[in-house]
Order: structure tokens, then sequence, then C-alpha cells
């Protein structure tokens, strides 16, 4: 038996040895036990972290929608897969069963072959937490499109960047979208996108506001009239256990995003039996993860990991606040919700609004609380613990990212003992190490390093989409032998993982990460501006804000720095989305540098969190006399 389902500490204990001293063993006998493979694999893993190439399942040939979809016909036809529950409280759910779930899914993905779209072409998703956009991923997956989902609050620049780097063919959008009381007209900030796009042929359109949208002759088509007259019957394509099945962009520290490429078995294995393990997922059990389907968080703990288990998976389409910020709750007791998944940034919103609004609604069913996205401070790891979970529902700190494809640390609920804010055990198969400065293995407990991982996991992205040299230099360069998380951690006296933040230029804000270097070069396209820096600082809701020191081309008058600081946040609008607006823009004669040039962020950081006490040596600056100025006129 592979031991598909922890219930117990000592089993933790037991099944992660194995999964350590054998993985190709442990691995293998979860694939066999809890799949369907139309081919079974020649070869468990291969794997070599100085190329760097990592291979599961070589040789097997499976497709995920059989095994997300199909497989569960016979025994759980008529269950909902999809939960859908809508933006407006007063417009009914939507129950989508796996049967239903196969044959949309179906129609789908002959919609995308009569389109022209074959194994292997990029497919780019821009749509909202609507049903079709599981099942345009999930229809990509069925004939073998690698789908590339955007976040559909990504602007119109971000879009078409997303778009070009992985050559997409075609784009699946709606005509606009809900967002709590506001519309947003998505179909435009496509059109405005695909000026810069020449690989897009087809454009299909989703109908969820009904507004009037101008449709390009031979590019644009409507979604639904060909949805009806498509089949129910299309055949899985077969694909390699290898063969890439989605792209998802991240930030990066440098410029251009990075398009992470996932592949299938190993994620699909990995998706599947961490889900089940981590959310201590039951039969009859509804699970809900408020994330977008935009984010890693959506593509395998909404769509992947729960319909591989045949779970029903609630999407919702709103937002926490709408109508009002009982939402959440409301939800929670109408669904009758078991497993409940968010972000820390929501639990912090949700626990400024007052208590009445948790208490109003019966929140008899959860069993599972999860966290995800930043680390979770003590005081709201204790509000989400007594309030929502009534100290009865164990808290999942689940710590992972894009690049690993599942969760990594995780408390197993009522297995493992939790501790607020740490993230605890690493999950079944997962092997950390942290590192010294010196790029030495730290030993032992209680002690702080950087987070690497020492051997491979069935869900790590493979590479970067075209470009494998920086997927080697970003997380195979810095220490030898071993994958480099951007994140620093320490490990308690018992083992356990606390995440304590990004040790490079990435900001995570509200849970979204963020790169430095992407914003400051949307400050530098404002023509007043001559150079940026952004860094983080402490936000009592989305964990961390940006403060951004603008150097202006011509000094100016006060007066006029209101507006420079409104069009700085719109330019940053235009070219990466509201997410990234700076909260405090400081305009400053100069910026800190080292001698070769390089900004010190480390005293800037300390300038925004109000720390000036201890700067540091700051005679080595090329300009020290920069420092006691910025200080003065500190935000
Ligand atoms: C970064 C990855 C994985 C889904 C959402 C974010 C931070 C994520 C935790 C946690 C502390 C966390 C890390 C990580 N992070 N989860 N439970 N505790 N930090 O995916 O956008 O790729 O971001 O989010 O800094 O590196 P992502």
């Amino acid at each position: 038996m592979s031991n598909y389902h922890i219930k117990h500490l000592e089993e933790y204990y037991q099944v992660y040895r194995k999964s350590v001293r054998a993985p190709e063993n442990f691995w293998e006998e979860v694939a066999e036990e809890h799949f369907l493979w139309q081919k079974k694999w020649d070869n468990v893993l291969s794997w070599d972290f100085s190329k760097p190439e990592v291979k599961w399942f070589e040789g097997a040939q499976l497709n995920i929608t059989e095994n997300c979809i199909d497989r569960h016909l016979a025994t759980r036809g008529d269950k909902t897969a999809i939960l859908f529950e809508p933006n407006d409280p007063k417009d009914d759910a939507e129950h989508i069963t796996y049967n239903q779930l196969h044959q949309r899914v179906n129609q789908f993905a002959n919609v995308l072959k009569d389109q022209g779209i074959k194994k292997g072409d990029r497919v780019c998703v821009y749509l909202p937490m609507i049903p079709e956009l599981a099942i345009a991923v999930l229809a990509c997956a069925r004939i073998g499109a690698i789908h590339s989902v955007v976040f559909a609050g990504f602007s119109a620049t971000a879009l078409s960047t997303r778009i070009n780097d992985s050559d997409c063919k075609m784009v699946i959008t709606s005509d606009g979208s809900y967002r709590g009381a506001k519309t947003i007209d998505l179909k435009g900030i496509v059109d405005e996108a695909l000026k810069e796009c020449a690989c897009v042929e087809t454009v299909l359109v989703a109908k969820r506001i009904h507004s009037d949208i101008d449709m390009k002759s031979g590019r644009d088509k409507w979604l639904q009239p060909l949805l009806d007259t498509a089949s129910t019957d299309c055949k899985a394509e077969l694909m390699n256990a290898e063969d890439p099945l989605f792209i998802l962009y991240t930030s990066g520290s440098t410029g251009q995003p990075k398009g992470m490429v996932h592949t299938t078995a190993g994620y699909m294995v990995y998706t599947a039996y961490s889900f089940k393990n981590a959310f201590q997922y039951k039969e009859d059990d509804v699970y809900w993860c408020t994330a977008d389907i935009g984010w890693i968080t959506g593509h395998s703990y909404i769509v992947y990991g729960p319909l591989a288990n045949g779970a029903t998976t609630i999407m919702f389409e709103g937002v926490p606040s709408y109508p009002d910020f009982g939402r959440f709750w409301e939800i929670v007791e109408k669904h009758k919700v078991n497993q409940f998944y968010t972000a820390p940034t929501a639990i912090r919103a949700l626990a400024k609004q007052g208590l009445e609004l948790v208490e109003k609604y019966d929140l008899s069913t959860l069993k599972v609380l999860g966290s995800v996205g930043e680390p979770i401070n003590e005081e709201a790891w204790h509000w989400y613990n007594d309030n929502v979970g009534k100290k009865k529902s164990p808290i999942v700190d689940t710590w992972w990212q894009t690049e690993t494809g599942g969760i990594m640390i995780t408390p197993i609920p009522f297995v493992t003992p939790t501790k607020p804010t740490y993230a605890t055990l690493p999950f079944i198969g997962i092997q950390p190490a942290l590192m010294d400065e010196n790029g030495k293995e730290l030993k032992g407990n209680q002690v702080d390093g950087r987070l690497c991982i020492k051997f491979p996991w069935p869900s790590m992205a493979r590479t970067i989409w075209g470009n494998h040299q920086r997927y080697k230099d970003t997380y195979f360069s810095a220490y030898e032998n071993k994958y480099f998380t951007g994140d620093g951690a320490l490990r308690d006296e018992v083992g356990y993982y606390r995440i304590t933040g990004r040790v490079d230029d990435v900001i995570i804000v509200s849970g979204h990460n963020l790169g430095t270097a992407p914003i400051e070069d949307a400050i530098n396209e404002h023509p007043a501006v001559a150079e940026s820096a952004i860094v983080g600082f402490p936000h009592d809701v989305k964990g961390n804000a940006l403060y951004g020191y603008v150097i202006l081309k011509d000094v100016g008058e006060t007066r006029v720095h209101d507006n420079l600081r409104k069009e700085i946040n719109q330019i940053i609008t235009e070219h990466i989305g509201p997410i990234a607006k700076l909260d405090k823009i400081q305009f400053t004669q100069g910026l800190p540098k080292t001698r070769s040039g390089k900004i010190m962020r480390r005293i800037l950081r300390k300038i925004a969190h109000k720390d000036t006490s201890n700067l540091g040596d700051t005679s080595t600056l090329l300009n020290p006399e920069v420092v006691q100025d910025i200080m003065d006129n500190a935000l």
C-alpha cells in the first residue's frame, strides 16, 4: 500500500522516511495505485540539477483530463465537480456534475480543434472566475494544447508581454467581468494587448456581462454558438509524461516575467496526493479555495488536485467585501464548506471588520482551514483559529511557489500539531535544506538560513519557457546541486520550519509576488522620471506595501508632486496592473549607491520601515550625503 492517505503522526514520519530513502519506489507506488495510465513508465526518475534536467515517469502515456474527469464517471457521474458561486449572491450557484463537466470539456476541446489548435500550441486564457475558465484549461489539456492562464487583473501591457513570450495562437476571454459592484472591460484590454501581438490568430469570447463590445471580424468569435454545435465526444490526446501541461508566469527580480513550465505526469501525481493529505479531503466534502485560477494556487488546488481526487471544488467569482465583508462566511454556510483555503491578506482584511459578520453565519461544517501566499502573522493566525475555526479546525499554513507546482511545507491536519506562524514539516517526498551565507548546509535544529530543496519532487517546474539558461541561473546556481527558493527560513528545536520571507528583490503584496524591476521599469517610462527604486514596507492588511523612491529629471515644485504620484501609479497600472501600485512615493535628489553603481536597497528598506537606528556603514557609498536627505524627507 502506498499510504495515499496519512492519518496519524507516526504514519507521517514513517511514510516521510520511506519517501526520502527510496523516492522512486515511493512515487511509483502512488502513481501505480491511484491514477489512470495509457502506458506505464519505463523509468520513475532521472535527474541532474547541474543541467538542470528532471524527468519523472518517463515513457508513460496519459491524459490528465481522463484522470480528473473520465475515470470518475462510473462512480461519481452525478456528483458536483465544480460548484460555481457567482459574484452576486442573488444569482443562483451552478452545480456542474462530473458528467456535465465531461461533456462541456469535450465540447470546448472540439471547438479548440475546429479553430486549428493542435497538441503543443499555446493558448492564452484571460478570463474571470467563471466556469469557462476551468473548462478552457481542461479543454486545452484534453487535446494537449499548452494553456497559459493570465490573471484577469493584469493590464494590457502585461498581457501582451505574456502572449508574445510564449507565442500564443489563441486568446480565450470574455466580454467583461464582475468585480463586486464594478464591471471590467476585459475584451477592451485584450484588444489593446493584441495590437502588439502578431502571433494571435483567434480570440474566443465568452459572454458574461452582456456588454456591447467590438468584435474584430475574422479574429474574434463568440464562444457559445461554437460550443452549442460541438460534439460532446472528444478523445483525449495521448500525452507523454514530460509533455508540457501549462505555462504560468511569475515575476522575477529582473524585467521579463518567467514562464514556468509544468509537465504532465509528475504534476498530476503530486498535486493529487498533496491535495488529499494537506486538506484531509473525504469523499463527500465540499472544498473551497478562494484563490483565482490565474495563480498557481488555483491551477493546483482548485482545478487539478481536487478533480483528480473526484472532489467537489468551489469556484467563486466575487470578492470578500461584496456585498459586505460577510460574503465568505455566507458562502461557507450556504454550501456547507468543509475545507477553506485562503490567504493571510484576506484574513487580515476580514479580521478588521468586527465579529458580527462572522458570528452571523453557521461555520460548523468547517474541518480544515488553509493559508497560503505569504507568512501568516501571529495575530491573523489566532483570529482565524479562534473565530473561524472555533479552535477545532487545524490551520494548514502551506508554503510553496509557482515553481514548485504543489505544497512543499505544511502541517497535515489532525496529524501534525500546528504552531502559529510555522508551516511546520516538509510534505512527503520533500527534502529541504537551510544554507548559510557561505553556501554550506546548516545541519541540526535551531538554525536560520536560506531555503533550498535538495532532491527533485514530481511537480517541480522543468524550465522557463524559451529560456533554460535563466531557469538554471535563477534556481540552480546559488547553491550547488540544490534548488534555491528565494526565501529565508528557520528551523526550530523540533524541526518545524518558519518561512521568514523573500531574500531577493521580490516583494509579496497581498499574497501577490511582485518583482521590483518591472515596476521600476514602468515608473521610469514616465517622462519626468530619471530613476527609481522600490522597496517593501510592512502593511497591516497587505502584509507588505510598496514604497517608491523617485528621482525626477527636474526637481519641480512640490505642488505638482501629487499629480505626479497619480501619474506614476497610472503608468504602473497600465504596465502591470493595479496590484502593483505604490502606497508611498518619495521624491528624492539621489539614491544611495555603491561604488559599482548598485542601489543599496538595504538602506532604502530600513528607511521605509522607519528603522534607521542602525543603517550600517554608509561611508563606503558613492554618495553618502543622500542618505540623510532621504531620511529627513521620509514618508
Ligand atoms: C512565494 C511564492 C504558492 C502559491 C501562492 C504564491 C511566499 C507562499 C507561503 C507561506 C510564507 C509563503 C514565499 C514564496 N509564500 N506561501 N505559507 N508562508 N510565505 O505563489 O506567487 O509563486 O509566490 O510566496 O515567499 O516564495 P508565488
